[in-house]
């Protein structure tokens, strides 16, 4: 049975990811912060949870042993533009330094710490799927969309790092997607219009579109795709 790790497990795509793994027979761990969230949503689809924030070193290192020991496929979502969580920065420069390190933390030093802490326990063949943003491609998203471009950047030395054990590195990379808590519940109708107006397809993405995407890469049919970064947006930016 493989050992699946999603991080970010509790809500939205995490949350269809981990459902996604389960109902094909792997074991999933899911992480998150909100221990009630994690519990929840854990119970609900018969996997495991561990509650730390992917953030912190320090409590990254003391979650290790909550973990499973072997991982086979490892999907680092945990993350959000932190900018919805705070007020706009002014011209203190503390303000501002402040506002990119929260997102720098969230999106690239989770995947970053997690990935590193766990990397001696990837099986070979294993599979490193983090969960990008068309906001690393796009304008107008700052410190989030730079936070979700480095981890493009990440992810092909990791790909280079690990290759040579037959472990592939990649990035999935959503448009809007909906059913999430990344809005905050702040998304309009009109934001949500203006989305879809950019795709080819006239809609929405949804969490199960991503997880469909990660259980491919995860694959073993999967195992020559590595260092990519794929589009899951339904259009609204091209990947070629
Ligand atoms: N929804 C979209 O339109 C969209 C589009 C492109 C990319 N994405 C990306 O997709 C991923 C999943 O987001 P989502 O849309 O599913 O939103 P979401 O429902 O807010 O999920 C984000 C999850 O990450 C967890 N998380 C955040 N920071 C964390 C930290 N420091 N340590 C541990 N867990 C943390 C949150 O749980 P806790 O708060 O309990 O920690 C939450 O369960 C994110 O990386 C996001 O940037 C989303």
């Amino acid at each position: 049975m493989r050992e699946i790790v999603v991080t970010g497990g509790g809500t939205g795509i995490g949350a269809a990811v981990a459902a996604a793994f389960a109902a094909h027979g792997d074991r999933v761990t899911i992480t998150g912060r909100r221990e009630q969230v994690l519990k929840e949503t854990a119970g609900r689809l018969g996997v495991s949870h561990v509650a730390f924030n992917a953030a912190n070193p320090v409590a990254v290192g003391e979650a290790l042993e909550r973990l499973p020991d072997r991982v086979d496929v490892l999907v680092n979502n945990a993350g959000g533009n932190t900018n919805l969580d705070r007020a706009p920065d002014g011209d203190d420069l503390m303000d501002v330094a402040e506002s990119w390190w929260a997102n720098l933390n969230a999106n690239l030093m989770s995947a970053v710490l997690v990935t590193s802490a766990l990397t001696p326990r990837l099986a070979d063949g294993g599979r490193i799927v983090t969960i990008g943003s068309i906001a690393a491609r796009g304008t107008g998203s700052g410190s989030y969309g730079a936070a979700k471009a480095a981890v493009e950047a990440w992810t092909a030395d990791l790909a280079a790092e690990l290759g040579p054990r037959g472990v592939t590195a990649n990035v999935v990379s959503p448009g809007l997607v909906v059913d999430t808590e990344f809005f905050r519940g702040r998304l309009t109708e009109e934001g949500v219009r203006r989305r879809v107006e950019s795709t080819r397809n006239g809609r929405p993405g949804a969490p199960d579109d991503v997880a469909a995407t990660v259980r491919f890469l995860a694959s073993p049919e999967a195992r020559h795709i590595t260092g990519q970064v794929v589009h899951v947006n339904g259009g609204a930016y091209l990947g070629r």
